[in-house]
């Protein structure tokens, strides 16, 4: 752009005259989405020279550009930034991470330096969009030390993100994370806001920023009851998007281990059952499960949120798990969208503490279940070491994406569940806080990290 064309740039007139089709510019910008999954192409130097300079458009609090970006290409450094990052795939599969830095000491007020920063990250993934590349902002980058020595990165600055930009894989997912009614999130003149997009917090006369941490929020309210369902509905259906769709995602080796566990109380059925899974989120459970099935068996995936039942569906879709025998529905207002005794089995897999009343969804399961029809549940357990790191350190840090829960303890549990069903089998699993998944079956099953049941209605 020319000096010429920017002084026209800068009358207040429209700017449909230096560009009729600005609606239509706006549109493609709408189109981008984050990308998780790269070809591992080159992008070559000037081109990414070019896509910085563009970020260097953005405002920057008191005109000091105070940013610096490190751009990285070599194999090997994307390699280590992986290894940073603590297993961010796409982080050696991009063309070029683009680090955000910014030199501490000057604009510090309301941030302004991290708000400069992020302006012209933006501005650097709408250039890289408009030239056909794909992109994702990342703040989860890992180690500062790590990282500071990796870069060069003198104490003067910080590094707050990176930038990961190159070429979509094929077979990436498409999306775009589903966004708010705009009406939500804007109010004239003073704060308005829906109350299902307003989350809980524990009563407090103000909530200092300060003294919220990653590792200790104080006013973290755990408590699903302390929630409405809109409420986790709505927190559930935009944070599952943290992550894109892409076979793998939210999963962990100590739950892998746990999901068997807990698969291993659900008998075979036979071609022609129908079962419901409930509150699957990032369908971590629905990919074993839908696995185990026998193709004819109709899996129905039961959610709060029409967001997360999008997410799972193009997840089966990566894992090769597409089929018309998977369907999906959401739960209005606490009730299971089945007729009553419609199903053979439901499947509840650590669940139940996440909602405000668990009895009453035990109760909608045995509404829905045929006579004789089994549930197989699980739930972390609060008697259990799993429950005092729960209670003692995890429960003290922010609620996490999956929303907010409570471990439950086996013996209630237990008893919530004879008082419907007739329980056939029971079990703990894993008798660490973490990192086992052993089955338990003698005095222990009620001392484990999660209590798991299979039972049977009638
Ligand atoms: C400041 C910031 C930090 C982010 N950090 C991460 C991250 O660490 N890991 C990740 O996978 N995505 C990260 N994202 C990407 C968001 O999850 C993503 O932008 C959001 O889900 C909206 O999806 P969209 O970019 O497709 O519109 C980040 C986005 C922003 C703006």
């Amino acid at each position: 752009m020319t000096i010429g064309a920017r002084a026209d740039l800068s009358r207040n007139e429209s700017r449909a005259d230096a560009m009729p089709d600005w609606r239509a510019m706006l549109d493609v910008m709408a189109t981008r989405h984050s990308t998780r999954a790269f070809d591992g192409s080159v992008i070559d130097d000037a081109t990414l020279a070019d896509i910085v300079r563009d970020g260097t458009e953005a405002p920057s609090s008191c005109n000091q550009q105070n940013w610096h970006f490190i751009v990285v290409t070599d194999g090997d450094a994307k390699r280590l930034a992986h290894d940073i990052s603590g297993g961010n795939a796409h982080f050696s599969d991009c063309s070029a991470l683009i680090y955000l830095c910014f030199q501490k000491g000057w604009t510090h007020g309301n941030f302004s330096v991290v708000q400069s920063v992020a302006a012209a990250a933006y501005h650097m993934m709408i250039s890289a969009h408009l030239r056909g590349f794909q992109s994702i902002w990342n703040a989860g980058i890992g180690d500062q030390v790590r990282l500071r020595h990796m870069l060069a990165l003198p104490q003067t600055f910080d590094v707050i993100g990176a930038l990961a930009i190159g070429r979509a894989r094929p077979d990436a997912p498409a999306m775009k994370a589903p966004r708010r009614p705009t009406q939500e999130v804007y109010s004239f003149g003073q704060f308005a806001r829906p109350a299902n997009a307003v989350y809980p917090a524990k009563p407090a006369a103000s909530y200092p920023f300060f003294r919220i941490r990653n590792d200790n929020n104080p006013w973290a309210e755990w408590n699903p009851a302390r929630w409405s369902l809109a409420q986790l509905a709505d927190f559930r259906g935009y944070s599952v998007w943290a992550k894109s769709p892409l076979s793998g995602v939210y999963v962990s080796r100590r739950q892998g281990a746990a999901t068997q566990a807990e698969l291993a109380l659900l008998p075979d059925l036979p071609a022609g059952a129908a079962v419901a899974e409930l509150l699957p989120w990032g369908g971590t459970y629905t990919v074993e499960l839908r696995r185990r099935l026998g193709p004819g068996v109709t899996l129905h995936v039961d959610d709060l949120s029409d967001n997360n039942l999008s997410f799972v569906r193009e997840r089966l879709r990566q894992e090769g798990l597409a089929s018309d025998l998977t369907r999906f529905a959401r739960i209005d207002a606490g009730r299971l969208p089945h007729d009553n005794a419609s199903l053979d089995a439901v499947i509840a897999p650590q669940v139940l503490e996440h909602l405000p009343d668990p009895q009453a969804m035990l109760d909608e399961i045995a509404r829905v279940l045929k006579p004789g029809g089994l549930l197989v549940v699980s739930a972390r357990n609060l008697w259990s070491a799993y429950g005092w790191v729960w209670a003692t350190r995890e429960s003290r840090a922010p609620v996490p994406n999956q929303g907010p829960f409570r471990p439950i303890p086996a013996p209630r549990l237990r008893g919530w569940l004879a008082a419907r069903f007739t329980i056939e089998a029971d079990t703990g699993i894993g008798r660490g806080a973490s990192g086992d998944a052993t089955p338990s079956t003698g005095p222990h099953k009620t001392l484990s990290r999660l209590y798991a049941a299979r039972c049977r209605l009638g």
